[in-house]
């Protein structure tokens, strides 16, 4: 028996057999299980495409006997597709993915496993994973999801910030997804710090950034506001020329606020001078007229002017001092004091006339800056025609004129050399201001004007 085993395997049968065995394990270990391939990138599609989430086993490999999952992990439930024998288990899947995913079921006896996800929307995006429990393997793809709704940031001017004597820009921007990032550059492509990016979501799913930036006059004046999606290559920007005038115009219109404090402060003080002038010469009269009139002392009741005056004085009780004060002075000298009165009455209701002529002209001032800033917005969309860029322009120019008239009138009142001096600079600057504004802004109509 044994030499007849050993004649039907003989050694070198048996060798061979081992050499196969060796070879097949060999496969098995070099080769291994088949694998599961994905995409090496992130795949972009935009809202309401449908797309196709690539996966495949590798060497090819009749899977459709198999189950095969889909899933995403920050879903719950997770499934996004299952099925068994190419049947989908449909119980199991997501409800937001309801009648929207499916496989190619011919194309699963090549092992080809991609998953078609029909009217893809914001909230598809991330990461999903191709899944064969019976083989162990895995392989995920990428999704991003991304708006083509975004919106060309738009560059506004938001405020004044005096301390730097800069101005503070807005920028914002509609409609992304996924989040992007916004960025300011300088005219050279350096990057500007800029305070924190706001971000709102809207119930469309879409977010809008928007951020502020103070810009010096050092930095260049030619601003960019970036915004990009580095997911999905997505970029949007709008160059904003800060003109050199407009820094000027700023600076001065911070003197002039600093000019008009000086000239109040100048006022006041000299209304406290020549109060204080008034009071002594008051002061010098009574010394002057106390010395005659202690001399008729006695004879103080024959004076027939004093009699009625008296008799006044018991009716009004409210003003008896006073009253009391004057009626020993003669009647020259309580003419005097009326007139002085009557003077500085007249110096209050001046004061009190520049002071409502000064809240008139900051006012007018307020919006005069407010029109440039409205020009500088209109100059900024290119959409926007040239008229409206001069239309906005003239508007800039009255505001001007509005703020020279009352300066203007005060100048002819002439309240005291200070303030006309600083009028009087006030009026040769603002013209050459204008015109200069007006030459940038025509300039800036040459260059962007024509894209
Ligand atoms: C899998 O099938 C889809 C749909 O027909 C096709 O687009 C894709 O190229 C296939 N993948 C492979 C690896 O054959
Ligand atoms: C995704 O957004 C849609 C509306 O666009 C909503 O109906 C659905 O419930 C959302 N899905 C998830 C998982 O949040
Ligand atoms: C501003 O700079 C950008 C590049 O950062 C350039 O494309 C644009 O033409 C410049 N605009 C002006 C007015 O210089
Ligand atoms: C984005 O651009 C880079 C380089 O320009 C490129 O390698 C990458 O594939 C792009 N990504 C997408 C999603 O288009």
């Amino acid at each position: 028996m044994v030499h007849q085993l050993n004649g039907l395997f003989p050694q070198s049968l048996l060798k061979a057999f081992s050499v196969l065995i060796f070879i097949i394990l060999l496969k098995d270990v070099c080769n291994g299980q088949p694998q599961l391939i994905g995409p090496s990138q992130a795949l972009v599609a935009r809202a309401g495409d449908d797309v196709i989430l690539p996966c495949h086993v590798e060497p090819a490999y009749d899977v459709s006997t198999m189950t095969l999952e889909w899933t995403r992990s920050s879903l719950e439930p997770r499934f996004v597709y299952v099925s068994r024998a190419s049947q989908e288990l449909e119980k199991l899947k997501n409800p937001s993915f309801k009648g929207r995913t499916s496989l190619f079921v011919d194309e699963l006896k090549y092992g080809n496993i991609s998953l078609k996800i029909s009217k893809v929307k914001f909230n598809d995006t991330g990461t999903y994973k191709c899944y064969v429990p019976v083989l162990e393997k895995e392989a995920f793809v990428k999704l991003v999801v991304a708006s083509d709704a975004a919106t060309s940031p738009v560059i506004s001017l938001s405020g004044i910030d005096k301390n730097r004597g800069g101005v503070v820009l807005q920028c914002e921007s509609a409609g992304w997804y996924p989040e992007p990032e916004l960025l300011w550059l300088d005219g050279e492509g350096n990057l500007l710090s800029a305070g924190p990016t706001e971000t709102l979501r809207g119930p469309d799913d879409l977010y809008t950034v928007s951020s502020r930036v103070t810009v010096e006059k050092r930095d260049s004046n030619n601003i960019t506001c970036r915004v990009q999606q580095r997911n999905t290559n997505q970029s949007r920007e709008t160059h904003m020329h800060v003109s050199e005038d407009f820094f000027e115009i700023l600076s001065s219109s911070s003197s002039l606020i600093i000019g008009l404090a000086v000239s109040l402060a100048l006022c006041i003080m000299l209304l406290i001078l020549s109060a204080a002038v008034l009071l002594l010469r008051k002061r010098k009269h009574m010394k002057n007229n106390r010395r005659p009139e202690d001399q008729t002392d006695s004879g103080d009741a024959e004076v027939p002017l004093k009699k009625p005056e008296r008799t006044q004085l018991n009716m009004s009780s409210s003003s008896i001092k006073t009253k009391n004060q004057t009626s020993y002075f003669p009647l020259t000298s309580r003419r005097k004091l009326e007139e002085e009165q009557q003077r500085r009455e007249e110096a209050e209701n001046k004061l009190q006339n520049i002071q409502e002529k000064m809240i008139k002209s900051e006012i007018e001032k307020n919006e005069f800056i407010q029109k440039l800033m409205e020009t500088f917005l209109t100059l900024d969309s290119k959409s926007e025609k040239k008229t409206e860029i001069r239309k906005k322009l003239n508007e800039v120019k009255e505001a001007a004129e509005k703020l020279k008239n009352p300066l203007e009138s005060k100048n002819q009142q002439t309240i005291n050399s200070e303030t006309d001096e600083f009028i009087q600079k006030l009026m040769q600057k603002f013209p050459t201001m204008v015109s200069k504004l007006s030459e940038s802004i025509t300039q800036q109509i040459g260059v962007d004007g024509s894209v």
